[in-house]
């Protein structure tokens, strides 16, 4: 924007102006291309322009109006063209200080609505991720067991033979070492040996090596079988060992423990049986079975027709076990069980198949959340 009043470069002598009449019509003209310019002005950057073609010191229109009509002007005139140049001045002033406010304010308006954030747009839902269901299952149990008094303890997946066999009263060439076919670890020559733990049960003496009686706790933890993988079998799985010693424990207390167990963890209409069997860490072992979820007891295919289905393996506490640990087996007892996570999971949510725990296909996951 430039003024396009070239007459301010000329002196009123030069433009003709010889009267005070004609000198209001010569402001009259500017003023209403002032005006004109004014109302194009909606931007910053045409509004320095705006305001320096007006008021510039140098070159705007006043100074040159100062310069070439009011500065050279003969007496009789100074007086018409002083007053009609202060009028424009106020005037120019203030419109241009008018625009500057209003070019202002729009440009802030323009920058809000461009950085306006809608807060009643739905946010962006990420996706939570659960625990694995092997997680969930011993969350469920433990929650039982510590109801109880018991607490959780953990230990390590790499073991000597003695914490998992000998001190469990299963003697080298003790025939229950092959029903638990071992991983043992690749070491130099010479090293002491070292496996993978075949049970939790190792950590029964750990515990009680290191603390006195009364013991109650629960071991959740991974355990190693060289077995080939089938829809029952996986070579890493994982178990939650039981024990409680003190010095009154019956074997009543025992069956009272896994029957409150079992109708917490399966539901009130689900009934135990002990069945005999053998452990060398316990004497009496038992199989605890449940009445078959499916049918209720009465048979089908999921029982193989028997009504029962074995869930764990428990027992009496071994007094020979006690004299690895340095605990008198003659003031004390206890009981002890290790139950297969996979295996429970599978009982109370109707998994076919071992190896969905570990194949971690989201679209199983998913189904427990
Ligand atoms: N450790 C045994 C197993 O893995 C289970 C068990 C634990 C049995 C404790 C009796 C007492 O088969």
């Amino acid at each position: 924007m430039t003024t396009k009043t070239s007459n301010v470069l000329q002196t009123l002598a030069e433009l003709g102006v010889s009267g005070d009449a004609q000198v209001p019509p010569l402001f009259a003209e500017l003023r209403a291309e002032f005006d004109r310019d004014a109302a194009a002005v909606n931007d910053e950057a045409l509004w320095k322009e705006f305001r320096d073609a007006w008021l510039g010191r140098k070159s705007g229109v006043l100074a040159h109006i100062t310069d070439n009509w009011l500065k050279p002007a003969p007496p009789e005139l100074k007086r018409a063209v002083g007053q009609a140049l202060n009028e424009l001045r106020a005037h120019v002033e203030a419109v241009v200080e008018a625009r500057r406010a209003a070019v202002e304010a729009s440009a802030e308006r323009e920058a809000t609505a461009r950085e306006r954030v809608d807060l009643s747009l739905p946010g962006v839902r990420r996706p939570i991720g659960t625990h694995h269901l092997i997680q969930q299952t011993f969350q469920e149990i433990a929650r039982i067991f510590l109801s109880l008094g018991y607490t959780v303890v953990e230990g390590p997946e790499i073991e000597t033979p003695y914490y998992n066999f000998e001190a469990l009263n299963i003697p080298e060439h003790h025939p229950a070492r092959d029903t638990m076919d071992t991983f043992y670890l690749d070491l130099p020559a010479g090293a002491p040996p070292r496996l993978l733990r075949t049970h939790t049960s190792p950590m029964q003496i750990h515990v009680m090596e290191s603390q006195q009686p009364p013991v109650r706790i629960i071991v959740p933890g991974r355990v190693y079988r060289r077995d080939n993988p089938d829809s029952t079998h996986a070579f890493a799985f994982h178990q939650i060992e039981g024990l409680a010693v003190d010095t009154d424990i019956t074997f009543c207390d025992f069956k009272g423990t896994v029957e409150y167990f079992v109708s917490q963890f399966f539901g009130p209409q689900v009934k135990t049986r002990l069945r005999s069997s053998y452990f060398p860490f316990t004497e009496p072992s038992t199989e605890v079975d449940a009445s078959c979820h499916v049918c209720g007891g009465s048979g089908c295919r999921v029982c193989k027709f028997s009504g029962w289905i074995e869930l764990f393996g428990a027992g009496m506490v071994d007094p020979a076990v006690y004299g690895f640990v340095n605990y008198d087996a003659k003031q004390l007892s206890g009981f002890a069980f290790g139950m297969g996570v996979e295996r429970f999971a599978m009982r109370k949510y109707g998994i076919s198949d071992i190896q969905l725990f570990f194949q971690n296909d989201v679209r199983f996951l998913r189904q427990f959340p």
